[in-house]
């Protein structure tokens, strides 16, 4: 096909995706700011990602979630499952909160040994291990209003009886003491937790996941301390064959951008310590809006990271109103070597590929005689990925815009080395004053090329550069939806430029 004629067959698609958006505008998961290829909850509120797990062929993904207001409150564990980790289905709540407290963030284990005795060799339970958040303590001011509790369930998720011994980990006195993230140390036959606590992740282990053993401490004097210290993960991940420990760790506030974000470390962990290799502070994804991310359990070698796609500066909120906030798209976390240093590098999960239709690939001659390369397509399509290689020589912009004048500007700025979103002018911003900023995010790689990956939503865009190395998220509301999209090349070459329309998960 020439490329008029691939144009043309973009612009049907695009337009008869966009007729199917137009009539469903108002039904549930197609109001306005609705993601069409993320999840998010199908009413009220969310925040954290919790208890995600692989188990029988599911996904399962637990999340803070207050079922009565569009607002934080009482948290409860909602609950979504998926076969592909793209298409979502929301599950009855799986935990209410109750008279130990509020039900704060934590994590799902399959418990195949029985080690708990919550079920049995042949039926293993999934073992919830979640941070009881007693309301009262807080507010009579007490310091130890945060413990770690269990529940557990015999039927794949679908109902959970909690621990009649809980708490299982007490607060020592320690205000904030929260987010316990469990997994089987194989080598030493043991559970262990990582715990923020603070300042600092606090590790323990256990038999039975019943019975803790503080092992160690880290972090006091190491990281980003802007803000207290949430939600650890931490795992192995294998570089050119030699196994390294990542330590993922949210803070907020305290991000390169402001607020919340996740900074991690890489080194080594023998079951009791973690030791970093390197003393620089390092952050998952730069921009506002993905936080307190973890990985998913049980996936073997496989690490599939997913974060809140929010920011506690302004979730409370933003402009959505049967629902607030969603999460990030799942992304394949690998170690990759650059400028002398291991860095984690984060790209959408092959899986998304499930929901692509026909890929435009647009010619490089014809892009060469151009620095406007897509006002061709009359309107684009709400989600897509935008893919393309150039060199990182000059500045460019990829521009999604509207006809009032709105647009998100997403780029790379040569003489900082550094990628950008700027949704200074990208729509509604006057709910939070902090809202309407550029967000940075520096370059890593020293490679003379780079290459540019856009996944763009209805009110979310994440950019993964130079194979995810860089990478930013964030989310932005327009009057009305960006309807055209340009790409400021400033004359430089840009290759294999692919643009690939997503059905809606909904
Ligand atoms: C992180 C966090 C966690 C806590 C949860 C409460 O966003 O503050 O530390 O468990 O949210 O909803």
């Amino acid at each position: 096909m020439n490329i008029q004629k691939r144009l043309l067959a973009v612009c049907f698609i695009v337009a008869s995706i966009t007729a199917q958006a137009q009539k469903a505008a108002s039904k549930l998961y197609h109001e306005p700011y609705r993601l069409q290829a993320h999840f998010s909850p199908k009413e009220k509120w969310t925040n954290d990602p919790n208890g995600m797990v692989y188990y029988k062929g599911t996904y399962h993904l637990f999340f803070q979630h207050y079922p009565k207001a569009s607002v934080w409150g009482p948290m409860h564990w909602g609950h979504a499952v998926s076969k592909d980790l793209i298409h979502w289905k929301q599950m009855p709540i799986a935990l209410y909160p109750d008279k130990l407290g509020y039900i704060f963030s934590g994590s799902v284990v399959v418990d195949e040994n029985n080690t708990s005795g919550f079920g049995t060799k042949d039926k293993p339970a999934m073992v919830a291990i979640f941070t009881h958040h007693n309301p009262k303590g807080e507010k009579a001011n007490t310091s130890a209003f945060q413990n770690q509790s269990l529940a557990y369930s015999l039927n794949e998720g679908v109902t959970w009886v909690k621990y009649l011994g809980n708490p299982v980990l007490k607060n020592p006195g320690i205000k904030d003491f929260r987010d316990p993230k469990v997994f089987w140390y194989a080598k030493d036959k043991k559970w262990v937790m990582s715990l923020a606590t603070k300042d600092r992740i606090t590790f323990y282990s256990s038999p039975n996941l019943k019975d803790w053993k503080k092992e160690s401490d880290f972090g006091q004097m190491l990281g980003a301390h802007g803000g207290v210290w949430e939600c650890p993960d931490l795992f192995p991940l294998k570089l050119n064959g030699k196994e390294y420990w990542v330590l993922l760790v949210s803070i907020n506030p305290g991000g390169p951008n402001k607020g919340s974000a996740t900074q991690y470390f890489v080194g080594h962990f023998d079951g009791k310590n973690f030791t970093p290799s390197s003393n620089q502070t390092k952050w998952i994804d730069y921009g506002p809006d993905d936080y307190a991310g973890v990985t998913f359990g049980n996936t073997g070698n496989r690490k599939v990271f997913l974060g809140w796609m929010g920011n506690w500066m302004y979730a409370n909120e933003v402009p959505t109103v049967k629902w607030r906030n969603a999460m990030t798209i799942p992304r394949e976390l690998s170690l990759k070597l650059a400028a002398g240093d291991i860095y984690l590098a984060s790209t959408p999960v092959k899986e998304l590929n499930k929901i692509a239709t026909q890929t435009l690939d647009v010619d490089a001659l014809q892009l060469a005689k151009n620095n406007n390369i897509f006002s061709v397509i009359k309107q684009t399509p709400t989600q897509y990925v935008l893919k393309f290689n150039t060199a990182a020589v000059k500045d460019y912009a990829v521009v999604l815009s509207n006809a009032y004048g709105e647009k998100l500007v997403v780029g790379y700025d040569a003489a900082n080395s550094r990628y950008y979103i700027d949704r200074t002018k990208a729509g509604q911003s006057a709910f939070n004053k902090q809202f309407a900023a550029i967000a940075y995010v520096p370059r890593v790689s020293l490679l003379p090329t780079s290459n540019f990956e856009l996944l763009v939503d209805v009110s979310s865009v994440e950019l993964f550069a130079d194979g995810g190395l860089s990478t930013l998220t964030g989310i932005y509301f327009p009057k009305k939806p960006y309807t055209s999209l340009g790409i400021i090349n400033n004359g430089m070459e840009i290759e294999k430029l692919q643009i690939q329309p997503l059905k809606s998960i909904w």
